[in-house]
């Protein structure tokens, strides 16, 4: 199927995400107006738009949260829009998310919590995950995170940069192929905000998942757009430093405005676009 989205690098790598001609409105107020974009493994989608301009929303849709009025939303090759709630519940496993709100819960172990949505797996799921499993595999998302050692603390114990840290093992742990970011560095530190850049880039260049990164901080946005994971040093690199080791998923950017895709293009034709809302926008 061709990549409705203009401007896309990634065309033939694995299509994960899809909006087709999505419309949906609160009442009389449109929010998204018959938008279309592919989402491809390894590739990040940067939404960027004014506050209200729909992107919380947009995720919303991709988790099947909300049905849109008419249109068709694909996830991993499956139709979301007719499926009932329960149909939904193995989709949801393929779509991590981290938001800004979401909170750890308090009275939960950091195991606990990453473990979280292995448990309702095993309730609602038909799943049988033994404990040595969980167990296992909890171990393996803190480790990703560097917060092995807090597997058996409470939230209350660690920094709220620890915690971002927990919420992100937390949304990998069904090693899900889709991530859903929305403004996960929000109200962080720079250098707390930079460790959840880090992570998220190593997310992409290691496992080649799909994101979505809402966000009204450019300059998180370019650096995720400029950098990628260098594995031997555990750090970051920019860009075509020297062009060897692990490739870097691409970035796109993805303006909204009125309820349609202003704009959508890559790093470098989002910075030399003339159009004088875009530039107002940068600045
Ligand atoms: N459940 C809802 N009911 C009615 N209006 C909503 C609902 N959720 C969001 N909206 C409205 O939809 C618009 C887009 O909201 P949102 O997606 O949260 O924007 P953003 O995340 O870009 O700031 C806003 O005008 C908001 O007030
Ligand atoms: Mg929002």
């Amino acid at each position: 199927m061709a990549d409705p989205t203009p401007g896309n690098p990634t065309a033939g790598q694995a299509e994960v995400l899809r909006f087709d001609d999505v419309h949906l409105a609160f009442g009389q107020t449109v929010v998204l107006r018959d938008l279309s974009f592919a989402l491809h493994r390894g590739e990040t989608l940067v939404l960027l738009g004014v506050t209200g301009t729909g992107k919380t929303t947009l995720l919303k849709l991709a988790l099947g949260l909300l049905k849109p009025d008419r249109g068709r939303i694909t996830v991993l090759g499956t139709d979301i829009t007719e499926l009932e709630e329960e149909e939904l519940f193995p989709l949801r496993a393929q779509l991590g998310i981290v938001f800004q709100e979401m909170a750890l819960f308090d009275s939960l172990s950091v195991h606990e919590n990453v473990a979280y949505r292995l448990i309702e797996e095993t309730v609602h799921g038909g799943k049988d995950y033994s404990d040595e499993e969980i167990e296992r595999r909890v171990r393996e998302c803190l480790r990703f995170v560097g917060l092995e050692e807090a597997i058996w603390k409470l939230p209350a114990e660690l920094s709220g940069g620890m915690q971002r840290r927990v919420g992100l093992a937390r949304a990998l742990i069904t090693e899900p192929p889709i991530l859903l970011y929305d403004s996960p560095t929000a109200g962080l530190d720079p250098v707390t905000a930079q460790t959840i850049l880090t992570l998220i880039i190593k997310l992409r260049d290691t496992r080649q998942a799909g994101a979505l990164y809402v966000t009204h901080r450019l300059q998180d946005a370019f650096i995720l757009a400029n950098n990628c994971y260098d594995s031997q040093n555990e750090a970051l690199k920019p860009v075509g430093g020297d062009g060897r080791g692990q490739p870097c998923g691409p970035t796109r950017f993805l303006l909204l405005r009125d309820a349609s895709i202003y704009f959508v293009g890559s790093p470098a034709d989002l910075v030399s676009a003339r159009d004088p809302y875009v530039q107002r926008f940068l600045a």
